[in-house]
C-alpha cells in the first residue's frame, strides 16, 4: 500500500533548515525559520524558563495523564494573558482556553472546530499569509480563499482593498488575522484600524480567527494584545490560536492553546466539550512540560516580571537589528529603498527579491531566505549583517 506514495517536496520554510545545515561555507547565513537568535547565533532558553523548569522539577509527582483540559493553570492564565484579567470577556466566563500542541495544532483544532460547526463554511485569509496556513485548513477539508493586504510595491498595508474585500463577508464567512507581526510581511493594521474591522467584523457578521504567534513581539505583551480584545467586546464569536514558542522561547516543547469566545458561558461550556472530543480523536491526551513551565512563570509575578523583561529584549533586539539594517544598506550605497524595514515590525520582512535573486543569494553566497524573499531579522548579529548586506547588493 505504501508502495503508492510518492516523495512530497520538503515544506517551503522547514526545507531551508536542512539545506542551510548542509551548507559548508562558513559564511552561510540561515534567515529562513521564524526563530529568535541572539548576537551569537543562538536561540537561547529563557532565565524565567530555567527558573520555573526547576521548579517544575522538584514539585511534578507525577507523570500520569492529565486529563483533555491539561494544565489548568494554564489555560487560565493564558486566558487572562489575551483577554485582559478585568475584561467581560473572562468574567462573563464567555471563553474557554484549551492548550494544545503549540499555535500549529491550536490552528488545527479551531479549523476542525469551525468544520463541525458549519461545514460549509469559507475560510479568507490575507494575501500573503503564513505558509502553512492554507494546508492546515484544507486538512480539515476547508479550503482558503485571499483578501488583499500586502501592497508589494510600497511594502505597506492595503487598507482600503481589504476593508472592501471584507465588506462582502458575512456570517458563514471565517476570516483569519495575525494579530501583531504579521508572518511573513511584517506590516500589521494601526489601533485605529483594527477599530474599524473589528466594527466591520461585528456588523456584518463574520467570524474572526486570530493568529497570535508573537504576543509581545509588536509593542508590548499588553498592547498586542488589544486587537484580540476589540473583536471580543464587539463580535459574539471569536477563535484565537495563541503560541508560546516565540515569547517564551519554547519551540520545541510545542506549547499553545486554542480560545474560544461563545456568545455566553453556557454556549463556551459545550463548545469546550467539543474541543476535547476532537483532541481526544487527534492526540488523545496534551503534554505537561511546556504548559507547566508557562503555568508557573504566569503565577508567580517575580516570574511574569522577568520574562517581561526577557520578551521586551528580544523586541528592543528585534528593532534595533531592523534599524542597523537599513543603515548598513545605505552605507553600501545600495540605491533601492529598504527603509521599510524600519517601519515593519517582528521577525519577518519582505525583502521583495525576485525567486531568481533569492536562487543567486543562496547559490552565490550561501545566505538562505525563504523564496518569497521573507527573511527573519533576528537571525543578523554583528558577525553577519555586513556579509549580508554585500551578498544583497550583489544580486540587485
Ligand atoms: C515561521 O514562519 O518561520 C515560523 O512560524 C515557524 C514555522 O513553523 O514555520
Amino acid at each position: 500500500m505504501l508502495d503508492r506514495l510518492t516523495a512530497i517536496p520538503p515544506d517551503p520554510i522547514l526545507g531551508i533548515i536542512t539545506a542551510h545545515a548542509a551548507d559548508p561555507n562558513p559564511n552561510k547565513i540561515d534567515l529562513g525559520i521564524g526563530v529568535y537568535r541572539d548576537e551569537k547565533g543562538n536561540t537561547p532558553i529563557l532565565e524565567s524558563v530555567r527558573q520555573a523548569e526547576q521548579i517544575l522539577d522538584t514539585t511534578q509527582t507525577t507523570k500520569s495523564y492529565l486529563g483533555p483540559r491539561g494544565v489548568v493553570g494554564f489555560n487560565n492564565a493564558m486566558n487572562e494573558l489575551i483577554f485582559g484579567k478585568q475584561s467581560d470577556t473572562v468574567s462573563g466566563n464567555r471563553v474557554r482556553t484549551v492548550q494544545t500542541p503549540g499555535g500549529t495544532g491550536a490552528l488545527r483544532v479551531a479549523a476542525e472546530l469551525i468544520k463541525k460547526a458549519q461545514p460549509e463554511a469559507r475560510v479568507w485569509a490575507s494575501d500573503p499569509t503564513w505558509a502553512n496556513h492554507g494546508p492546515i485548513f484544507s486538512a480539515a477539508e476547508l479550503p482558503m480563499e485571499p483578501y488583499p493586504y500586502f501592497d508589494r510595491e510600497n511594502s505597506a498595508l492595503l487598507f482600503d482593498d481589504m476593508m472592501a474585500a471584507l465588506q462582502q463577508r458575512g456570517p458563514g464567512d471565517v476570516v483569519v488575522f495575525h494579530a501583531c507581526c504579521h508572518n511573513p510581511c511584517g506590516v500589521s493594521p494601526d489601533l485605529e484600524q483594527w477599530e474599524a474591522i473589528s466594527d466591520l467584523a461585528a456588523e456584518n457578521g463574520f467570524m474572526p480567527m486570530i493568529d497570535l504567534a508573537y504576543l509581545g513581539f509588536e509593542r508590548g505583551v499588553e498592547e498586542d494584545a488589544q486587537a484580540v480584545r476589540m473583536f471580543a467586546r464587539k463580535c459574539p464569536e471569536l477563535l484565537v490560536a495563541s503560541s508560546c514558542s516565540k515569547n517564551f522561547a519554547l519551540y520545541r516543547e510545542r506549547v499553545g492553546a486554542v480560545s474560544a469566545v461563545c456568545t455566553d458561558s453556557e454556549k463556551a461550556a459545550d463548545v469546550e466539550t467539543v474541543i476535547h472530543h476532537l483532541t481526544r480523536r487527534n492526540y488523545s491526551m496534551p503534554p505537561a512540560h511546556g504548559t507547566g513551565i508557562v503555568d508557573i512563570i504566569l503565577h508567580s509575578e517575580e516570574l511574569t516580571s522577568l520574562w517581561l523583561t526577557e520578551v521586551t529584549a528580544m523586541r528592543n533586539r528585534i528593532n534595533g537589528l531592523r534599524k542597523t539594517l537599513v543603515e548598513r544598506i545605505e552605507a553600501a550605497g545600495i540605491e533601492r529603498d529598504f527603509s521599510f524595514l524600519k517601519r515593519q515590525t517582528g521577525m519577518f520582512s519582505f525583502l521583495g527579491l525576485s525567486v531568481e535573486q533569492v536562487r543567486r543569494l543562496r547559490e552565490e553566497y550561501s545566505i538562505y531566505t525563504v523564496d518569497s524573499s521573507r527573511i527573519n531579522i533576528a537571525s543578523f548579529n554583528g558577525g553577519n549583517i555586513d556579509y549580508f548586506v554585500e551578498g544583497l547588493k550583489g544580486v540587485i
